[in-house]
């Protein structure tokens, strides 16, 4: 697995699967890359992710394109509501609307659970990820978010 190295903005073919767990290390550097904040040593460890795949309330999809891993969605359901979670598309193959595909794999995914609610938690800046969601349909709230942790890395 490589970096991926952008030519000009064209749309490019991508291969959406299942993460495995080879893929995690190019994960991580995808994060970083995007600038997501994630967990690494609470929810997003490899030990983490792969006990939440194992438990069938969890499925991670990855982008991949030119044998490089250029996105990622996580997805987690309660069995009625699924949430998409660690959204990130390589900031050198932008705007190629990577982020509508995954998304809108994981919505057959969740559909194929029957699963009636989706949802999403955008940080409040994050105006480009609101576009998208907005743009597929997902209805605003205003909530304000609360979360009590066991520690920090949680
Ligand atoms: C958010 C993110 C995943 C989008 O990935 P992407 O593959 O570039 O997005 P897409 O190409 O699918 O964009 C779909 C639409 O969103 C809007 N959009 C995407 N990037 C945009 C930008 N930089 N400025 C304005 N609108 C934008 C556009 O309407 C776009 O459709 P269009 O190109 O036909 O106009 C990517 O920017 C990213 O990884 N950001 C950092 C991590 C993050 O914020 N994740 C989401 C957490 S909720």
């Amino acid at each position: 697995m490589k970096t991926y190295h952008a030519g000009p903005r064209i749309m490019v073919d991508i291969t959406i699967r299942r993460f495995k767990t080879k893929d995690y290390p190019y994960i991580i550097k995808l994060w970083d890359r995007a600038g997501l904040s994630y967990r690494p040593e609470g929810r997003d460890s490899l030990k983490s992710i792969k006990a939440q795949i194992d438990n069938g309330k969890t499925i991670f999809l990855v982008a991949e394109a030119d044998n490089a891993i250029v996105g990622c969605i996580l997805g987690t359901h309660d069995g009625r509501k699924g949430w998409i979670n660690r959204l990130a598309v390589d900031p050198e193959i932008r705007r190629r609307h990577i982020a509508y595909q995954l998304i809108k794999e994981m919505e057959k995914e969740f559909d194929k659970l029957g699963l009636e609610v989706i949802a999403c938690l955008i940080e409040k800046n994050n105006t480009i990820s609101k576009n998208i969601f907005e743009k597929l349909g997902y209805e605003y709230y205003p909530v304000d978010y609360y979360s009590k942790r066991k520690s920090p890395k949680s």
